[in-house]
Parts: structure tokens; C-alpha cells; sequence
């Protein structure tokens, strides 16, 4: 979303040790040496892609794919959006490609429900697609009782001997909404503006219809037709909004504590400010909740946010949108709701297929600024969830399960609820290791008094383990060659550098990839930075702000970006090959419109299909854009989701 989460709040003193300064500026320019030389030849062989260091070989033909698609094309065999064509009023695709809009924010989640009109109905809302699009994933349906809404855990199972071509054609889509609370959401006639220029909610419905527009969207889509095939919302038993109000539980290491407790009167509810997402190997969605902080305030001046609050960015004016006036749940100071603040922040899992489920927030995997929950299945057979705190300064966190996933299941335990937690440590050498955030530390056990408060207060504890303060993690993907890859999207802030954020100031961005060296569930890795966004400025590689990320079986790498973006472009998603020998390439697939971001990435299982998002179109402004509608249309743009398909029905990206 917006740089909300550029304040920093890491005041741990984990900034880099004396001399890791001047290593990392010799180091950086080995890396200048290496990028100049590299970036002539893309000057020459356009589109051929840039490694920082050169440091490429380990990911090499390892896909399936070994340099072509399933269809025997090369990996990347499109034309891509030039720099020229990618930065206008409308989104651009590659030649080869084509695209729908489905989703728009505001349109019923299913047939027949309440049409989008403006100024926004509360209860219209609730029941209407949210807006901030971000992360999502699609579920798709195995047999006929799913449709029904049927209970079914082990669906997927039974599934994987459908011909993928029929689970492609329907299934559950869980598409989060970060962020609604812009002034188009509200009601925009006679709205009054705080100082700053935000509006200023006047009532409770202008907030509940704020806090509906957030959460999860969860729809039934259907895809038809001959030649041309569309993706169209279907009636269904699944389809359900999520929002701030629905009822939710706690469970793990934290449920049950007294700091979730609140008056009796106030059960748990909601879930906001969803960004990224995870999904399990057990056909679950999982939607993290970040910048949760910015929504709770107080006009009572006599409160001040304690320290573990300012370590969070908990303060008396969050991020200016007033939901405390009216809506005592978000009112720091109101003793009825005095740990409604630590309900927040946790990866909260879904079942797609199980409308009546109330969403689980997972407390075992710390509470933090979630961008999103990447499972990983470990050679051991425990999963492995890998995590960033997106805030400048703040860690990469790595929950273990304490067991195989699928006997944890068959004891009837969730192997999000049991295991381990890591924070990473990048050492200046390109080795890593995972801190365990345990009272075992000397320095967690003087601060906590339980397991579970440490959870609560999770970045404290990973500060005492002495993680490495990186540069915004934002998505995080794991590569068929098994390196894991992680955005760190900007940090303007940054003055002092370490080994993995070198450049101090970072305002475009880099992402790294880590080798896990005893395995997914173990505690040592080697890292090295895969690309910085700046060493791209003024090629046809062009992009800053990496944040959306996801490797294909195959050993494509999907980058989409959120961001000022160089060069003229808009917004996109560019594709890198990670299995070509020697400088692979790198593509643009898609370019959004003015003042979008591009995010979330999903796909159906013969990835013929994928689905994107174009967030804060015009940052709500139709001067700026109408998208989907033209722009100059004067209508108000919408958050929606891009249907991608090739025009020869090939797989996203060859
Ligand atoms: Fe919600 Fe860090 O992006
Ligand atoms: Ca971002
Ligand atoms: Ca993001």
C-alpha cells in the first residue's frame, strides 16, 4: 500500500556493526564493476537480465521446464511492454497476451447482489467486492459437492488425478482488501477534510462502510465460452466477505492470554489491512494483516503509547482515519477494547470451501506488519513459513512446524498452531542464520514473562536475538531450484548500510535470495542480492519498488512493483527466466495505469489463467485515471482484478 509503512519504529540498535560499513562499500563496488559491464550488453541484447553479482548458476535449469514452457516454447516467448509503451492512461500487455477486468470494487460478490453506486451503502458493502486488491489465491474445485459448500479437507488430495484443464475452469478465489479508507470510498459529497487533507469520517456508517470495503473477498469464478474464454463471478454458497466486524478466533501459543482479552462484552472480530497472502498444502488461504497500527487513535491527549506500543507504531493518531470516534473498538484509551491493538498483526488462515468458518488468526508465527505467509513444504515434511515484516529497519521472520505437516493433521492439530520461529541474520560473509525466538535466550527471558507475550511483542524479541534490520521485506517466493526470493522495496531512510541492504540510501529497491543450507526446516543459509532496481534505470529493464513476487514451477519469476517507477512507466509485472544459462532474461509482461500498484498474483493449476490486481487506480483521483472505465470518462476509478491469458492459450509467461 501507500508508505505508511516507511516510519520506521526499529529503535533496537540492530544497525550494523562498525565496520560493516566500508566492507559493504567495497563490496558495492565489485557490484558497480559487475552492473556496468552487465548493463552494456543489455544496452545491445535488449532484454537480456542483469545479476548483480553474477552469482546466477545455482538456479540453472533445475525447473521442469529447463529453458522452455510445457508447451515447448522458450520459458519467456513474448513480446514485451517497451519502456515507450508502458507508461500511458491504460494498462499495456504483451503482443501475445490479453486481458480481462473482473472484481471491480464495489460490484456485488455475487449475481444479483447490490449493484456498485455512489456515494457507497454500509450494508452494501459488506456484502460487495472490498477494495485495496492485493494478495489472493485461487482454489479450484475437484467434484460437484465442493459447489455445495460442503465441508471437505482433503479435496485437493482427490483432485490431483483430475485432468488439470477441468480444475482450471472453477474455483474459490480469496482476493484481500488492504486499504479503504480513501476518500472515494466514503461518501465524497460535502465531505470535510482534516489539516491534512484526509477525510474525515462524519458518522459510524461512513466507517462501517470503510471497515466493510476491507478484509477478504471470497467469490465463485466460472470460466466459459468458445474461442474466446471470460471469467465471470458465479452464484454460489462460498462467496463471503470478510471484513473488520466478522466474527474471528484465536488460536496457537497466544489464544487464550490475557492481552487479547478485552470486556467480555467484546468478542474477537475482524481482520484488517490485508496485504499478501499463503496458501497451505492442505487447500487453506492464508491473508496477513500489516499496518494494522494506523487504524486505532484516541482523542483522550492524557494517553501515550508505551514502548512496545511505539515498537509497533501504535500512536494517538494512527494514520489519520478517525474509525476511533465512532467506533469504540479502536479507541486506545477506552478500557472496554484495552487489547483490541494486540488483535492485530497475525497471519489469519481461511478456508475457501467452508463458508461458515470463522478465519483463525495463527499466533505461533508472531504478531508484526504481515506482508505475506509463504509455505514452503521442508524435505522433512514440516511446512515452513516465510515471513516479512514490511517497516523500514524491520526482519525476515521463518516459522517451523514442530512436526510433519500431515501428522499433526492426523492428530487433528494445525501445524500452524506448534513449531518454531526464526528471524533472520544476514552476515556480512553471504552467510545467514535463523535466530530462534525462544525464553531459551537469556535476553527474551529477562523481557518476557511467557512464550506468548514474547509472540505479542515479537519484534521486541527478534531485536534481542539481533536480526538484521533490512529495507521493507515485502513478498517472499520460493524457487523450484529451492532458493527463496525476497523483495525489500525501498528505504529511503537508511543511512547506515549492512552486507544484504548496501545502499544507504535504498529509494528503489533490491531483491535477495537465500540457499538454505541444511534444508528448508534448518538454521543456516547463504545469501546473495539477486538485482538492484536502480542498476535497471535507463534500460529497457527499467523498474523500482519490487514488492509482489512469484516463482513458477517452471523457474519464472513474476516481479511486480509499487512504486515511483523511473524511466516514465507506470506500475507492472516483469518476468525474469531463472533457469537460462548464462545473463537470463528478464521481461515486461503488463503495465497498470497512473497511480496504481500492481499486486497479487494468482493462478488456476494449468496456469493458463492469471489473475493480478491494479490497486489505488489513480490513487482514487479520476483525473489521474477511470480504470477500468477509459480515463477522461470522468467516472471514479476501481481497484479490480486483471484476468491474464495468452492469446494461444499457453502457460502466463512463455
Ligand atoms: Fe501492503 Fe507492504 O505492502
Ligand atoms: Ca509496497
Ligand atoms: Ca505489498
Amino acid at each position: 500500500m501507500h508508505d505508511h509503512d516507511d516510519i520506521p519504529s526499529n529503535d533496537s540498535g540492530n544497525r550494523p556493526f562498525e565496520d560493516v560499513l566500508r566492507v559493504n562499500l567495497e563490496r558495492r563496488k565489485l557490484l558497480q564493476g559487475t552492473m556496468t559491464a552487465a548493463l552494456g550488453a543489455a544496452f545491445f541484447g535488449a532484454n537480456s537480465f542483469v545479476f548483480a553479482d553474477g552469482k546466477d548458476k545455482k538456479g540453472k535449469g533445475k525447473g521442469k521446464g529447463k529453458g522452455k514452457g510445457k508447451d515447448d516454447r522458450p520459458l519467456l516467448d513474448f513480446t514485451p511492454v517497451s519502456v515507450a509503451e508502458g507508461g500511458g492512461t491504460e494498462p499495456a500487455i504483451a503482443a501475445e497476451y490479453e486481458f480481462d477486468v473482473i472484481l471491480p470494487w464495489g460490484d456485488p460478490i455475487q449475481p444479483k447482489g447490490p449493484e456498485f453506486s455512489i456515494p457507497v451503502d454500509p450494508d452494501d458493502q459488506a456484502i460487495q467486492v472490498g477494495i485495496g486488491h492485493d494478495g489472493m489465491w485461487f482454489f479450484p474445485f475437484t467434484d460437484d459437492d465442493d459447489k455445495k459448500g460442503k465441508k471437505g479437507k482433503d479435496k485437493g488430495k482427490k483432485g490431483k488425478d483430475d485432468d488439470l484443464e477441468k480444475l482450471s475452469k472453477r474455483g474459490v478465489l480469496c482476493l484481500n482488501n488492504e486499504f479503504g479508507t480513501n476518500f472515494h470510498v466514503l461518501r465524497p459529497e460535502g465531505r470535510v477534510l482534516d489539516g491534512s487533507g484526509r477525510p474525515i469520517p462524519n458518522d459510524l456508517d461512513d466507517v462501517r462502510t470503510s471497515q466493510h470495503a476491507h478484509g477478504v473477498t471470497v467469490v465463485e469464478l466460472k470460466r466459459s465460452g468458445g474461442k474466446k474464454q471470460r471469467w465471470k463471478v458465479e452464484k454460489s454458497k462460498l462467496a463471503r466477505r470478510i471484513h473488520v466486524n466478522t466474527p474471528v478466533e484465536f488460536s496457537g501459543p497466544v489464544a487464550g492470554h490475557s492481552l487479547l482479552q478485552n470486556d467480555a462484552l467484546n468478542p474477537p472480530q475482524g481482520t484488517v489491512n490485508n496485504c499478501a497472502n499463503g496458501y497451505t498444502p492442505w487447500g487453506t488461504y492464508l491473508t496477513c494483516e500489516e499496518n494494522f497500527n494506523g487504524y486505532f487513535g484516541t482523542d483522550d491527549e492524557a494517553w501515550t503509547p508505551n514502548i512496545r506500543q511505539q515498537r509497533y507504531g501504535v500512536n494517538n493518531f494512527g494514520f489519520g482515519y478517525y474509525w476511533y470516534r465512532f467506533d469504540p473498538r479502536f479507541d486506545l484509551a477506552n478500557p472496554d477494547y484495552a487489547n483490541e491493538q494486540h488483535r492485530f498483526g497475525w497471519v489469519v488462515e481461511i478456508d475457501p470451501m467452508d463458508p461458515d468458518q470463522n478465519p483463525i488468526k495463527r499466533t505461533a508465527l508472531g504478531r508484526k506488519k504481515n506482508e505475506g505467509a509463504t509455505v514452503h513444504e521442508a524435505e522433512d515434511g514440516r511446512v515452513v513459513v516465510y515471513n516479512g515484516d514490511d517497516q523500514r529497519f524491520d526482519y525476515v521472520y521463518k516459522y517451523v512446524s514442530a512436526e510433519p505437516w500431515r501428522d499433526m493433521r492426523d492428530n487433528g492439530e494445525s501445524p500452524l498452531d506448534r513449531g518454531t520461529l526464526y528471524v533472520a541474520r544476514f552476515n556480512d560473509d553471504n552467510s545467514g542464520d535463523w535466530l530462534e525466538l525462544s525464553l531459551d535466550n537469556p535476553a527474551i527471558d529477562a523481557e518476557f514473562s511467557d512464550y506468548a507475550e514474547m509472540l505479542v511483542n515479537v519484534r521486541r524479541a527478534a531485536d534481542l536475538a539481533g536480526a538484521t534490520p533490512m529495507d521493507r521485506p515485502e513478498w517472499i517466493t520460493v524457487a523450484p531450484d529451492g532458493q527463496v526470493y525476497l523483495c525489500l522495496t525501498n528505504n529511503s531512510q537508511r543511512t547506515t548500510a549492512n552486507a544484504a541492504n548496501p545502499l544507504a540510501p535504498n529509494p528503489d529497491g533490491h531483491i535477495i535470495r537465500w540457499a538454505e543450507t541444511n534444508g528448508h526446516s534448518g538454521t543456516a543459509f547463504t545469501w546473495d542480492i539477486f538485482i538492484f532496481a536502480e542498476d535497471t534505470h535507463g534500460t529497457e529493464l527499467s523498474f523500482s519498488d519490487p514488492d509482489g513476487l512469484w516463482a513458477d514451477p517452471d523457474g519464472r519469476l513474476f516481479i511486480q512493483t509499487d512504486g515511483g517507477q523511473k524511466d516514465g512507466l507506470n506500475n507492472q509485472m516483469l518476468v525474469a527466466d531463472l533457469t537460462a544459462e548464462g545473463t537470463p532474461d528478464v521481461k515486461r509482461m503488463f503495465t497498470g495505469v497512473p497511480g496504481c500498484e500492481i499486486t497479487g498474483i494468482a493462478v488456476t493449476p494449468d496456469r493458463r489463467t492469471m489473475f493480478i490486481n491494479v490497486q489505488h487506480p489513480g490513487n482514487g483521483n479520476p483525473a489521474n485515471s477511470s480504470f477500468p472505465a477509459e480515463t477522461g470518462s470522468g467516472e471514479i476509478p476501481r481497484d479490480a482484478t486483471v484476468v491474464i491469458m495468452r492469446k494461444d492459450g499457453g502457460i502466463i509467461g512463455s
